[in-house]
């Protein structure tokens, strides 16, 4: 039994949305998924997919995209991203019952992965406008997004205390958390998210939604004050599932 995540998978196969502008790792990025979960993953383990699973709309939109990825070898746990239009926070309920035995939807709730709990929220992250001088130093920002953004990360916090409530509630001590947007912005060492992380002594944080080589250090990486943050974006992996537990 193992634990892995992918991000962004950003399939279209319905409103036919192609990847290949974006660069060379997303061409023929549906195939290179298929052979790499399917080589990585086993039926008897699971497998969270942190966001941006499709450009469809609306759920009747999407029906191709969730297709594919129930078609995926073993359990498959799915967190909101800031494309997944079809996903209202209100009609999780309505989607885990749709989706029962194929599909988990992870929000306002947790997934349990042996004696550790699975929980999640998409999160939010301030990216700009940034204002640089000629150098391209930071000089500055658009400080109304900025308060803006405050109150996203604000409500995604208490979303996310919400799914450690229930997991706690449950009897569960030890936790994985998962996020669409990075835990920091460009501008900070800590945030909400890594306070909650601490807090909650999490063993690790997942995360993915940055794409393209000059935005993969936007945030951390690696061991920081004790928790393991792990960037799993589906181009920075080059479409191979991350392993998160054995
Ligand atoms: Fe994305
Ligand atoms: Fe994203």
């Amino acid at each position: 039994m193992a634990l892995y995540a992918l991000g962004d998978l950003h399939l279209g196969f319905q409103v036919k949305k192609l990847m290949n502008q974006f660069g060379k790792v997303w061409k023929n990025h549906v195939r290179k998924i298929e052979k790499y979960v399917t080589q990585t993953v086993k039926p008897e383990d699971t497998l969270v997919l942190t966001g941006d699973h499709s450009w469809g709309r609306k759920l009747p939109e999407c029906q191709e995209d969730l297709a594919f990825i129930e078609g995926l070898p073993g359990r498959k746990i799915l967190l909101r991203g800031n494309h997944d239009m079809f996903w209202d926070v209100k009609k999780t309920e309505h989607l885990n019952e749709v989706f029962a035995g194929r599909l988990f939807f992870l929000q306002n709730n947790f997934a349990a992965y042996g004696d550790y709990a699975l929980v999640g929220t998409k999160g939010y992250t301030f990216e700009g406008p940034f204002y640089l001088d000629r150098r391209g130093r930071i000089i500055g920002w658009d400080e109304e997004r900025e308060a803006q953004a405050k109150k996203l990360v604000a409500r995604e916090t208490g979303r996310l205390r919400e799914s450690f409530r229930r997991a706690q509630e449950a009897g569960y001590r030890k936790f994985i958390l998962f996020l669409h947007y990075p835990p920091t912005n460009i501008l900070e060492e800590t945030s909400p998210f890594t306070e909650i992380a601490e807090e909650y002594g999490v063993t690790a944080v997942i995360y993915s939604h940055c794409h393209g080589e000059s935005r993969f250090a936007d945030s951390i990486r690696g061991e920081f004050r004790g928790v393991r943050y792990m960037l799993v974006s589906g181009d920075y992996l080059g479409f191979r599932p991350a392993l998160v537990l054995p």
